[in-house]
């Protein structure tokens, strides 16, 4: 420390972790008028935007200089504003595209739950339990509107760990493998299309299956098998690899191992567990996780795990954790191989 740059005093640094959710409903509310998608092909002006959304031109002004203050936007001359490479991940079509993961941070199940921490964390139990008397997968299927919602932003989170999961793991030595709850499919998708061998079955609950029948599994059909069912009651058997992303940090320990042990029946001699989610670190260290973890217990009632945890699931399960292979996402590969 000198006298130059002094150490900003705490209150500051409180603040700014406070403005936090500001800014994430703001960019959350941008994202949702679709103004990344109208600036695409160069500067609009205030009024130009306020028309083609259908608001208020002083409003829409003042959401678009907020987040343009922290680069989603740019503020040029009179008003108009244009796109930055921060904007530009929120539009429909940019790949990876983060708008359906924005627009569902605006929903209004989504602030009601994070409302709530404080009640999930002196019960241990689910916020939209508590306030809608449903969990969550629950709520999604008989809301179809939000379950849409719910479907595309677990796609778009998609768009940036699928390439990342099938580039660190090589398939050579399995020949068919089943996605458990594999939402509409892109990582069976994107795996399947880089390993021409591979014969896939997605397993779904069947309203989120009837999403996969026109999304991203359409190039690989011909070799994809749609199943649907409950996978606390089973899994499709007979497949060299089960792989299931963001699955085993919705549940608890004792859900966990009642799947796992399904998948370990079901699986072929020799074959393999690819559990992909976060790794957490005990510490100090940020890592995203730690808050998705969060987003565990208000939602789904799961956790983020360590290795050891991992190890000791996979161990209740007839599974022996094998080895973690990172990817260059968040989340890493968990593999185990028959005990
Ligand atoms: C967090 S999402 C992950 C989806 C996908 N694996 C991905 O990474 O994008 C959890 C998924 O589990 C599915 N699911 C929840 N309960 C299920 C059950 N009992 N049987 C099969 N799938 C289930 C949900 O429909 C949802 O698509």
């Amino acid at each position: 420390m000198n006298a130059q740059s002094p150490t900003p005093p705490p209150h500051l640094g409180m603040l700014q972790l406070l403005n936090g959710a500001h800014v994430a409903g703001a960019v959350s509310c941008l994202a949702q008028l679709g103004i990344p998608d109208l600036v695409e092909d160069g500067p609009k002006s205030t009024e130009h935007l306020a028309t083609q959304t259908g608001t208020n031109r002083w409003a829409i002004y003042r959401l678009m200089r907020a987040t343009a203050s922290v680069g989603v936007l740019a503020e040029g001359p009179e008003g108009t504003f244009s796109e930055t490479p921060m904007s530009a991940v929120l539009r429909s079509n940019a790949n990876p595209s983060l708008r359906a993961l924005a627009i569902m941070g605006g929903r209004d199940w989504h602030g009601r739950g994070w409302a709530h921490l404080e009640h999930c964390v002196r019960s241990g139990k689910q916020a939209l339990d508590h306030i809608y008397g449903a969990h969550i997968f629950e709520y999604l299927r008989q809301h179809p509107e939000e379950a849409q919602v719910f479907d595309n932003a677990m796609t778009a989170i998609s768009m940036i760990d699928s390439p990342a999961v099938a580039d660190a793991y090589n398939f050579d030595g399995i020949h068919s493998i089943v996605d458990v709850a594999g939402g509409h499919g892109l990582l069976l998708a994107t795996i399947m299309a880089r390993n021409p061998h591979l014969k896939g079955t997605l397993y779904e609950v069947p309203h989120v299956l009837e999403g996969c029948r026109t999304g991203p599994l359409t190039p690989v059909m011909d070799r994809c098998t749609l199943a649907s069912g409950d996978m606390f009651t089973s899994v499709p058997a007979g497949a060299d690899a089960y792989i299931m992303k963001h699955i085993i940090h919705d549940w608890p320990d004792e859900e966990c191992i009642r799947l796992l042990t399904a998948c370990r029946k079901g699986v072929n001699p020799g074959g393999k567990l690819l559990v992909v989610d976060c790794v957490i670190q005990p510490g100090n260290d940020f890592s995203p996780g730690k808050f998705l973890d969060l987003q565990m217990l208000i939602f789904p009632g799961g956790c983020e795990r360590t290795d050891k945890q991992f190890r000791d699931l996979f161990a209740a399960s007839g599974w022996r954790l094998n080895r973690i292979i990172a990817t260059a996402a968040a989340d890493s590969i968990v593999e185990g191989v028959p005990a």
